[in-house]
């Protein structure tokens, strides 16, 4: 690989925002426009905002968000990185990596313990000691085989709603959500109205929002799309399993539809349960969300374990040498407490694969058997499974 030395990467100004946000786009076929730059503005923060430059053109882009991860029994400062592209001229030249240097050391440096992200390509970020901690489902079923094994009728109502009056039920849903599943993601709130937004250039059809409530209470919402003869479901999430069923009851019931789609669903999604016929709905799953534990130490803090122990970990980071280590993680239901040892390693794992464990994306026993993980102390495994199992997957629903 030729390396590109004179390409320099800093962090923009305010003033090179919009020429900025236009050139992000480059790097995916096409070029922003000065309306759509405006449009993104509350949502982006300039001082994340990064650039490669050759000379004053723009050649690569990098941005995060300043958000908190929930996290099992816990919740964490983050970054949430996007924006990532480089000119199709200055491709394969260490221009990313630098990017993504620049961006964690200063990730670190904002005392974020986690960076997190989706990949347009699930190549690229595993270099970079990013594990993949959420899976996600899409969806398909044709009318015929949608019915539900059991069609309660749902003591509550649905209405349909306007993006404007949608916005305050649609949060609230969203924050009771968060604050249950691992993965979820709390926003500035300046970046709301962006993700709540219809804009969506690709997508056919016309979107609608009905917001399922009880009591006036709103418990869950779906947000979908009516295209041809498909109803197609962008997002959908219910506080309660009665919401759950009566949102998905009407999304799977629509007349003059051949069927139904969905994106992004968690892994752990109870409709299949819910199905009357489940081997009808056909899934397929990729990668969604990935992980970068940046600060070992504070992350394994953070949350808290399925069961109480104590285990020592290796970690191997070249990429983020401030991580690399051995710790001592002692932690339970209740309390968490990790720090740096001079012990003999129980286990040793790469960064990548911590964050694939982290939220028991994956098991610690199946990574081993994969040949990721090294068992030092025979029990370390099964130890290290019990104490980091979740209730919930991780799920990261939004594109943001
Ligand atoms: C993906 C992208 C950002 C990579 O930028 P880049 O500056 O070419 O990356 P680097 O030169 O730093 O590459 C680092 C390593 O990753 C590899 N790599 C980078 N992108 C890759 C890809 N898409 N497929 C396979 N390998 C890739 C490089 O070969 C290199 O490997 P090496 O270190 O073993 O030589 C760039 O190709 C791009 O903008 N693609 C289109 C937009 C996109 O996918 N953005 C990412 C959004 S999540």
């Amino acid at each position: 690989m030729t390396t590109a030395p004179d390409v320099v990467v800093r962090v923009i100004s305010e003033r090179e925002y919009a020429a900025w946000y236009r050139d992000h786009e480059v790097a995916f076929g096409r070029r922003g426009t000065a309306e759509e730059a405006n449009r993104a503005r509350p949502s982006v923060e300039v001082d994340r905002a990064l650039a490669a430059f050759d000379g004053t053109a723009i050649v690569g882009t990098a941005h995060a968000h300043s958000v908190e991860l929930t996290l099992p029994g816990g919740v964490s400062a983050a970054a949430l990185v996007d924006m990532v592209g480089v000119a199709p001229t200055h491709r394969r030249r260490g221009v990313l990596t630098r990017m993504v240097a620049h961006q964690l050391a200063d990730v670190y440096d904002r005392g974020e313990p986690l960076a997190a992200l989706t990949a347009s390509e699930s190549v690229i970020y595993g270099r970079f000691g990013y594990g993949i901690v959420g899976m996600q489902e899409n969806w398909s079923i044709a009318r015929e085989h949608s019915a539900l094994a059991a069609r309660s009728e749902p003591e509550g109502r649905l209405r349909l709603v306007h993006l404007e009056d949608a916005k305050a039920p649609m949060l609230d849903i969203y924050a009771g959500v968060t604050a249950q599943r691992p993965g979820m993601v709390r926003y500035r709130p300046e970046s709301y109205d962006l993700l709540l937004s219809d804009e969506d250039g690709q997508a056919e059809g016309t979107v609608f929002r009905a917001v399922y409530e009880e009591d006036s209470r709103p418990l869950g919402y779906a947000k979908y799309r009516m295209g041809k003869d498909v109803l197609a479901v962008e997002e959908l999430m219910a506080l309660t399993p009665t919401a759950w069923a009566a949102v998905w009851g009407y999304c799977l019931s629509m007349d003059l539809t051949s069927g139904t789609e969905a994106v992004r669903r968690p892994v752990d999604d109870p409709l299949l349960w819910m199905l009357a016929d489940p081997a009808r709905l056909q899934r397929s799953i990729t990668d969604r969300m990935w992980l970068r534990i940046v600060d070992v130490g504070p992350a394994l803090e953070r949350r808290r374990y399925g069961e109480e122990g104590r285990l020592v970990v290796q970690v191997l980071d070249d990429f983020c040498p401030w991580n690399a280590g051995v710790y001592e993680l002692d932690a339970g239901e209740t309390y968490a407490g990790c720090r740096p040892t001079s012990s003999a390693p129980d286990l040793i794992l790469s960064a990548s694969d911590l964050a694939a464990v982290y939220l028991a994306s994956a098991g610690f026993t199946t990574l081993a058997r994969a040949g990721r993980v090294i068992e030092q102390t025979p029990g370390a495994l099964a130890l290290a499974d019990s104490m980091f199992r979740t209730g919930l997957a991780p799920w990261a629903p939004y594109n943001l």
